[in-house]
């Protein structure tokens, strides 16, 4: 097993299924037990280029409860970016004040880029349409807890298929699991066929469609995600497909006792409100679980565990 220690995680791939498995559970260690002071003396910068309310909080929130500081910003606007500086420039300044750099910016490719230039590992928590990993480790873990296993599952990811980077990290991640994945989207969104030719290359089973509503019956994990204003170049092709598709709640009939409802988060209206009260509904624990999550991420980069 390869040590995660000073590694920086970019993309979902950069960690071995060994070490996926290892923050699972220390993962669970720290839902156990969140107020464990490893972190004390530690600086950890989060630089946030777009907007964020649960990785960036609960990446905060982890290094709170671990006994680190933070440094960092929210909002780009307010820092020297909006004077024209690179972003070769700001890794290279911040990572002189940090142990480790958290990252959410636009552009693909910007999170290995950053890794390349910092002198302290990178955490990527999304860059552009690419990989959200650190999403991907919590949802892996939401999986595991509500269906006792991560192998042979059947996983329907519906929505934004194209512009997703937490499918596109989702679908990598448990493809080292023989899952066999069912793909709703609108034509427009469809899965990047690269994500196919990779599945191929591993004999998976997967199937696309343009609705859900009659085979919700055989999904262990039905993941809603939400069509991405911020990623359509032409607005008339986000009208075209922003309502797609609308979970709710009396399409939960036939679905398997033990399925459950994960989604990233936020939401607009693709899943509508009566699904909350549904033992079903996940996407807000599968939240919580973030904090665990990323205090496992953290101390295992940082060496700490
Ligand atoms: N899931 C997720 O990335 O949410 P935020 O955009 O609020 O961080």
């Amino acid at each position: 097993m390869h040590s995660m220690k000073n590694k920086s995680l970019v993309s979902i791939t950069d960690f071995s299924k060994e070490e996926y498995l290892r923050i699972l559970d220390l993962a669970g260690e720290f839902e156990r037990k969140p107020g464990q002071p490893l972190l004390q003396g530690y600086i950890v910068a989060t630089l946030f280029f777009e907007p964020s309310t649960r990785t960036r909080l609960s990446f905060e929130s982890a290094v709170n409860r671990l006994g680190g500081k933070i440094i960092g910003f929210s909002d780009s606007a307010n820092t020297s970016v909006s004077k024209g500086e690179t972003l070769n420039d700001t890794i290279k300044i911040v990572s002189n004040y940090c142990d480790l750099i958290v990252m959410r910016h636009p552009l693909e490719g910007s999170a290995r880029y950053a890794s390349e230039v910092s002198g302290v590992p990178v955490i990527n928590a999304g860059d552009g349409a690419n990989q959200h990993p650190s999403q991907t480790l919590l949802d892996l873990y939401s999986i595991k807890k509500t269906q006792g296993r991560l192998d042979n599952l059947c996983i329907y990811l519906v929505g934004d298929l194209k512009y997703g980077r937490t499918v596109h990290s989702l679908i990598m991640a448990m493809s080292k699991f023989n899952t066999t994945f069912h793909f709703i989207s609108p034509e427009e969104l469809k899965i990047p066929n690269e994500y196919k030719i990779y599945l191929d290359s591993l004999g998976l089973k997967y199937f696309e469609h343009s609705d859900f509503t009659d085979i919700i019956d055989e999904a262990d994990i039905v993941y809603m995600t939400r069509v991405q204003k911020e990623r359509f170049s032409d607005p008339i092709e986000y009208e075209k497909t922003k309502n797609a598709y609308v979970l709710r709640a009396d399409m939960l009939k036939k679905s398997k006792p033990n399925m459950r409802i994960l989604h990233p988060l936020p939401r607009v209206n693709e899943i509508h409100t009566d699904v909350d009260p549904s033992e079903k509904a996940y996407y807000f624990t599968q939240a919580l679980n973030g904090v665990y999550t990323r205090q496992a991420i953290i101390t295992s980069i940082l060496g700490l565990k």
